[in-house]
């Protein structure tokens, strides 16, 4: 649906904020774009949705160049700023009727309705904007973009700042748009939120692309599990016999902490746990954690 090709983005003041962007996104999927505060999210964005010029390299929204063919390409996206700028004296009902009209697109009360219902705002459709809580805000912005019935919607950080009661709700309206076969980019650093809503997961850092994976396939490649022990009695340090474990004392030397692979042939964890049997070191309880995306996510973002 959106393809991608070498993008850079160089800023009036010489920083360089995209470094040679290569990415494809599917139609039909949910992509989620994750990267620490000025990675070049917005920016990606603000290039794909025509806002901001690229310095170098080429867009294509459904096959139209975001540049030669820019009416084309910009009437199939859907935008939801991060920022919150609204026409504060206007009503709700006005403000995405108007949106609509800006794409040319013919009245359609019935489909206006449909939107505004779908994101809770019907009753709220003759307040004015500046009345309105800033979660409505955000939601009144998602209706705006979705007022011309647009194939790809673009949200960049649609959740910050909106209550866990109303984030649910939101979700749920951008899994319907899916099912209707909306492509959906969504920028976030609630990892929580790309974990489960996400298709596919792309990680920025620093201008660039540096990981784009299947979600699941991600949580599977670099899941890592650990198996903690609580001891019986406290150790002072790991012993020799031991070291050829993935072993780590925590807590001050009442447990052992020992990190593993699911994927992989073997685990280790019936040699490791022979090992303690002849080393004499019992243990009370033991429980198991697997790691996060927003594990994986930190350690991708760290490593760089
Ligand atoms: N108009 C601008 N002029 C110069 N630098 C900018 C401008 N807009 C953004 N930047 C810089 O580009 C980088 C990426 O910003 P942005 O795309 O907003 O990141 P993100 O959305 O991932 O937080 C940041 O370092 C930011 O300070
Ligand atoms: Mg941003």
């Amino acid at each position: 649906m959106i393809s991608i090709n070498n993008l850079s983005k160089t800023y009036a003041t010489g920083f360089r904020a995209l470094k040679n962007i290569n990415l494809e996104i599917k139609r039909g999927e949910i992509f989620a774009l994750l990267g620490p505060n000025g990675a070049g999210k917005t920016t990606l964005i603000g290039i794909v949705c025509g806002i901001l010029k690229p310095s170098e390299g080429t867009v294509t929204v459904d096959g139209h160049d975001i540049i030669a063919d820019y009416r084309a390409a910009r009437s199939l996206i859907g935008l939801v700023p991060q920022e919150l700028h609204t026409d504060a004296f206007e009503s709700v009902w006005a403000t995405v009727s108007f949106s609509r009209g800006l794409f040319n697109k013919p009245k359609n009360p019935a489909y206006v309705e449909k939107i505004l219902r779908a994101l809770s705002l019907w009753d709220k459709k003759d307040n004015r904007i500046m009345t309105l809580s800033g979660g409505m805000k955000r939601r009144v912005l998602i209706a705006k973009a979705l007022s011309h019935e647009p194939q790809v919607l673009f949200l960049d950080e649609p959740t910050a700042g909106v209550d866990v009661e109303l984030r649910k709700d939101m979700w749920q309206v951008v899994r319907d748009l899916r099912a209707s076969g909306v492509t959906i980019i969504l920028t976030t650093h609630y990892i929580e939120e790309a974990e489960d809503m996400a298709d596919r997961v792309g990680v920025i850092s620093k201008g660039e692309i540096i990981l784009v994976e299947d979600k699941a396939e991600l949580m599977h490649k670099l899941g890592k599990k650990q198996l903690i022990l609580q001891l019986q009695k406290k150790l002072d340090v790991l012993p020799p016999a031991l070291a050829a474990h993935n072993l780590t004392l925590a807590k001050d030397g009442t447990e052992l902490v020992f990190t593993y692979d699911t994927q992989a042939e073997r685990t280790g964890v019936t040699a490791m746990l022979s090992a303690l049997s002849a080393a004499d070191i019992r243990f009370r309880d033991l429980s198991t954690t697997q790691s996060s995306l927003e594990d994986i996510f930190v350690g991708l973002v760290s490593e760089r």
